[in-house]
């Protein structure tokens, strides 16, 4: 899986200028927080180097595991520039690479069930474990069927979602998110069922879209409409965070029905409140009793993304005309988040986007928590 290509190539001096900037935020005095300035955020040279160290080598949710229900069931995906086939065979899900192994070309495209995967240029074709099954009229003496597997890449199912590594280095999933169950494990996340799903790009930088998610400090500006009623910024208590994770606590108004009943385990706070929690670096997630929604964040450039989000229900509590109503205002939500978002990157390019001070730790903790992960795994790159 290894390829010299994507090795940090290019440490410019930018780069490096960058790198000693983001160790300086995260060497910040205690109660002094302070965000990153905008280069970070628009600088592609600085994209590049992130999509060939820190993306690389991290988890990234490629989707949840009731989209590929039965055998054979697929969905393709491009994670930090791999075509990948997510499919389920007999033996559980696999991340292939969705790459002919004769001239390189895609097997499939979109969402699908297979029993074979069939290249579309000479039809080579492959089992759903990858390996090579026929190969026609080819007389090669260093042609071995065997060798021709296509390549499979690290492939976690946890909670629900389905988590790719595309890099031979990744990082240990458990210590990343050692602690996460206690946050959200009563719940019984794997037991959501997907009821929605949907694709957009975006015109912001992957980390925007993290942080934004993140923090509660915006709840009540940007969504008076939408989420005030609900999830009041003044209501925002930062929760657990890990190695590679951070949370916080959307609490519901004293005065509000809590939204559903979800799993049996769950307290009276755990049922009257959402808890947004982040997969550092590209997924942030809502949870409550009786819905799921989580954004996976594909950086694409240094100022676009693609976003897939899910949503998925607990049990039979939300009917259908509830489940439409709660897809529509997530709609808005995000649209309401985009807006804001894309009209910021416009600006990240002045000298005067220099990072400023960040709020206490119950409306922006959690992108300091994500700031102090980011200059953990720059320095580890730096070292090496
Ligand atoms: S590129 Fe797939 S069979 Fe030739
Ligand atoms: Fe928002």
């Amino acid at each position: 899986m290894s390829n010299p290509i994507n090795a940090p190539k290019f440490v410019t001096p930018q780069v490096e200028a960058m790198q000693k900037a983001l160790t300086e935020i995260a060497a910040a005095p205690e109660g002094a927080p302070r965000g990153l300035p905008g280069i970070f955020y628009g600088d592609q040279d600085y994209f590049e180097y992130e999509a060939a160290t820190v993306l690389r080598d991290a988890w990234h949710c490629a989707g949840r595991e009731d989209e590929i229900a039965k055998v054979g069931d697929y969905i393709t995906v491009r994670l930090v520039g791999e075509p990948i086939i997510i499919v389920r065979d007999e033996s559980g899900i696999k991340a292939l690479s969705n790459v002919c192994r004769h001239r390189g070309m895609p097997l499939v495209e979109g969402v699908g069930n297979a029993k074979r995967f069939v290249c579309s240029y000479h039809a080579w074709m492959y089992a759903t474990d990858g390996s090579l099954l026929r190969a026609a009229r080819m007389k090669n003496d260093g042609f071995d069927p065997k060798s021709c597997k296509l390549g499979e890449f690290h492939c976690i199912v946890r909670y629900g979602f389905i988590y790719v590594c595309v890099s031979d280095t990744p990082l240990d999933f458990d210590v990343e998110l050692d602690g996460l169950n206690d946050l959200i494990g009563r719940y019984e996340p794997e037991n959501y069922r997907l009821v929605h799903s949907d694709t957009e790009i975006w015109n912001t930088n992957w980390k925007c879209l993290v942080e934004n998610f993140m923090e509660g400090y915006h709840l009540s500006v940007v969504h008076p409409e939408t989420l005030h009623g609900y999830t009041p910024t003044g209501l925002a208590k930062k929760a657990a965070s890990g190695k590679g994770f951070t949370s916080y606590n959307a609490n519901y108004p004293e005065d509000t029905p809590s939204r559903g009943k979800g799993a049996p385990g769950l307290s009276a706070e755990e049922r009257h409140r959402s808890t947004l929690f982040s997969v550092f670096p590209c997924q942030v997630v809502s949870i409550a009793a009786s819905l799921l929604v989580s954004l996976s964040i594909r950086p694409l450039t240094s100022n676009s993304i693609q976003v897939k989000w899910t949503m998925s229900v607990y049990g039979d509590e939300l009917d259908y005309a509830a489940v439409k109503h709660r897809i529509k205002l997530w709609e808005d939500v995000n649209q309401e988040d985009r807006e804001k978002l894309e009209w910021m990157q416009t600006s990240f390019q002045s000298v005067h986007a220099n990072g400023g001070p960040l709020a206490g730790p119950d409306y922006e903790g959690t992108v300091h928590d994500f700031l102090l992960w980011l200059n953990e795994q720059n320095n580890k790159y730096s070292r090496a």
